[in-house]
């Protein structure tokens, strides 16, 4: 089992590679390491992949790096296969893992940066599918309680880019820590190409009939094209989640941009696309210091070089200003500060 480092440099561990040290950090190998009583009146935060998040300076608490391996078939029935994954199996991998088997149901998250275990916090999603519907249910580990417990899908509360974690604060407190996850994925898989950009690269590609494997294969390179590559260009993919307002501002922005896209919920209210509304206000592809908006998407903050959090705030905070001035929206970001 490894130990408590000190003053760990966190640069490599966040895809925006912001600078910051940990005062203390503990890689996480085993849920038993958890239950040490030395953990429970530490500040903590827990860290997986580190592609959601905005590193603003040096963690004075305890960093647990969250690296619980292990993927498997745990049980199937006549309906679906039960797979389960340790939090800390990297996502992309573990998808791709899932397709090789012959288990699908994950393939329109394919390429999602992160970890299995971060997935759930913000209920990942893409190309009309998040995964918080292909969730069964989570192992964690509640400091509060001292216990390993069971939250099923219905416990996650999940919503768009939500869930119980992020409702009630705990993926910042660090008083849950998600261990493992169960999928629950089912045998009667039907295609999902409902999302323009997918049924356009299939058709591109002359497949008419696609297996999963295809879906993996056009999403991976509709996002190899539209969205940078953390390793050459750090970022966290979108920065900003998509907004939703009610019918009546919708209405009153469609009298001014009849073009504007916009997604209507089944409560009425409509979503809007982030990254149109800061291409409009004149931000794609446009810098502040090393920090701007990419030009290919303008919903991705990107690290230009040598950037850091406060840097990343200035940014955030001129695109935020931008779009209220120009729309009267209020752009809500995606990622975790810490
Ligand atoms: N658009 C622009 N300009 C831009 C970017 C987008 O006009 O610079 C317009 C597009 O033309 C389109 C609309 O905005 O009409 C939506 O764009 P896109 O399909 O690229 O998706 P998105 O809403 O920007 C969301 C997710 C992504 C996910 C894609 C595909 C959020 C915050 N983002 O992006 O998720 O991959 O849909 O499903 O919901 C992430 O969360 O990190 C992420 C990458």
């Amino acid at each position: 089992m490894s130990a408590v480092l000190a003053a760990v440099d966190l640069t490599p561990f966040n895809t925006l590679a912001l600078p910051g040290r940990a005062a203390a950090y503990l890689k996480i190998t085993d849920p038993g390491q958890l239950t040490v009583e030395a953990l429970q009146d530490t500040r903590r935060f827990v860290l997986g992949g580190g592609s959601n998040l905005v590193l603003r300076g040096d963690f004075d608490g305890l960093l647990l790096h969250m690296a619980i391996g292990g993927r498997r078939l745990l049980r199937e029935d006549a309906e679906a296969w039960y797979i389960e994954a340790g939090a800390g199996e990297n996502w992309h991998g573990f998808v791709q893992w899932t397709l090789e088997q012959g288990w699908p149901g994950l393939e329109n998250l394919a390429l999602i940066p992160g970890s299995v275990g971060a997935a759930p916090i913000q209920n990942i999603g893409a190309y009309g599918l998040e995964v918080g519907e292909r969730i069964h249910s989570l192992q964690v580990w509640d400091f509060k309680k001292k216990a390993l417990i069971t939250v099923d899908r219905k416990g996650c509360h999940f919503g768009y880019r939500d869930s119980v974690f992020k409702q009630h604060g705990w993926h910042t407190d660090g008083r849950m820590v998600i261990v493992s996850v169960v999928f629950r994925l089912p045998k009667a898989w039907q295609a999902n190409c409902r999302y323009h950009d997918v049924a356009e690269e299939l058709a591109a590609r002359g497949i008419a009939d696609p297996a999963p494997r295809d879906i993996a294969e056009a999403i991976v390179a509709i996002r190899q094209r539209k969205l940078p590559d953390p390793a050459k260009l750090p970022n966290v993919g979108s920065f900003f989640q998509n907004p939703v307002v009610s019918r009546d501002k919708c209405a009153a922005l469609l009298a001014i941009h009849p073009d504007m896209p916009r997604y209507p919920q089944n409560d009425g209210r409509t979503k809007l696309a982030a990254g149109w509304l800061i291409e409009q206000a004149g931000w794609k592809g446009r810098d502040l210091g090393p920090v701007g908006m990419y030009e290919e998407q303008a919903l991705v903050l990107v690290n230009r070089g040598g950037a850091t959090g406060s840097d990343v705030e200035r940014t955030m905070q001129a695109v935020q200003e931008a779009v209220r001035d120009g729309f009267g929206v209020e752009l809500i970001p995606e990622p975790v500060f810490l």
